[in-house]
């Protein structure tokens, strides 16, 4: 009897690696449609709560420390920013559960970031075969792989955005082509039924003003039908990485001297207005908002500032209760604590954004942690973090 016993648990023993660990998600595959994030928590991805959870060790003073293991239970998204991220991405995928949705950035375009330096990419323009074969396709060679985990996509941040307003600056005349051939790639290919995307549209300060509104849209809908008009489509990323705030009156640059050009002085305006012209130009209209870091207002010198913004503080958490149909969710998709680009003015990607007086310094690079930083944000957080 014992000798089968024990030979019972040896079997088992060795049965166990054979089968393979157990993954998340659903018993059954997940189709997505409307909302997706009605019902679904956004995962909070062991990526950046390792971050975070090695910042709060550095904190001595209790209350923050508690307020940044808070930010570690933050759903937040996961930013596959070069071909080598995609290595660990199937991992995360593989922890979110079956009431949670994963959010993920698609960020790796040649000639990334045409208008500015800090976040330039590894693909040179013109390399849209190593975009499409080395880096969507594997993607969707891992969510294919599985079916079972609800996904949100954000598509290419600021990239439409740039061909829409910085078409004059030669790098991004360059990457246009390249822009809406890798975008509509992305979006045919990403077009799988636990997937819905949401293509990356700026924010009220950048296609908000009236001049770019109509031509705004007619950009985005002109890809999504080169893409075949994909049903997994849902509608637009806003403020990703940014600081406006969702509804503020008058909105931070409401009284500028070229306010009476812009109507989207605040993201619930821009999501409203932004969504008619896209209805008009034929592209699916709802909204998720980064809400990340936009707690504090009043703190840029100008509306076009971005980088690192100094005395920010992290705001709402990802919710679906926006109070606007159009809006599906408040969501966190910059990774409070990791930089906006560094202020090293000697780096070869220093942009002079990141030196201005309303920018913190010191900054590393675009990414990498910035420990004071991180601090900032926990101590000025909106609603507070613990
Ligand atoms: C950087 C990326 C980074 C992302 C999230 C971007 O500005 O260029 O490398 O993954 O921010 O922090």
């Amino acid at each position: 009897m014992k000798f089968l016993a024990l030979l019972a648990l040896v079997s088992a023993a060795i049965a166990t690696p054979a089968t393979k660990q157990r993954r998340q998600g659903c018993d059954s595959d997940v189709t997505l449609s409307g909302n997706p994030f009605e019902g679904l928590t956004l995962h909070a991805n062991s990526h950046y709560a390792e971050l975070v959870t090695a910042a709060a060790a550095n904190l001595t003073d209790s209350s923050l420390e508690a307020a940044a293991l808070a930010v570690a239970d933050v759903g937040t998204f996961l930013w596959l920013d070069t071909i080598s991220t995609i290595d660990t991405f199937e991992s995360y995928l593989q922890e979110t559960t079956c009431d949670e949705i994963f959010g993920v950035v698609i960020y790796d375009l040649p000639g990334r970031d045409c208008a500015a330096k800090a976040s330039n990419g590894e693909l040179a323009v013109g390399e849209i075969d190593r975009y499409k074969s080395e880096y969507i396709d594997p993607i969707v060679a891992i969510i294919k792989n599985n079916p079972n985990i609800a996904i949100a996509a954000i598509i290419e941040p600021d990239s439409l955005p740039n061909l829409v307003t910085n078409i004059d600056q030669t790098a991004c005349a360059n990457s246009k082509s390249g822009y809406e051939d890798g975008v509509a790639y992305a979006l045919e290919q990403l077009n799988l039924p636990n997937v819905m995307m949401y293509v990356d549209a700026g924010h009220g300060g950048w296609l908000g003003w009236n001049d770019n509104l109509a031509p705004g849209a007619q950009e985005l809908a002109k890809v999504y039908k080169a893409a075949g008009s994909p049903a997994q489509v849902r509608g637009i990323s806003t403020n990703v990485a940014g600081w406006n705030a969702w509804s503020l009156s008058p909105g931070e640059f409401e009284n500028a001297p070229d306010g009476q050009y812009n109507k989207a002085q605040d993201e619930k305006r821009y999501v409203t207005l932004f969504g008619d012209a896209l209805a008009t130009a034929g592209f699916p209209n709802h909204a998720i908002v980064d809400t990340g870091r936009n707690a504090v207002q009043g703190l840029r010198l100008e509306w076009g500032d971005w980088c690192n913004v100094n005395g920010a503080g992290f705001g709402v958490r990802p919710t679906t209760d926006t109070g606007l149909e159009l809006a599906d969710a408040f969501v966190w998709v910059k990774p409070g604590g990791e930089s906006d680009g560094t202020s090293d003015s000697s780096a070869t990607r220093y942009d002079s954004f990141c030196g201005k007086e309303d920018a913190y310094k010191p900054a590393p690079e675009a990414g990498a942690w910035n420990q004071a930083y991180f601090e900032m944000l926990l101590e000025n957080a909106n609603p507070a973090l613990a």
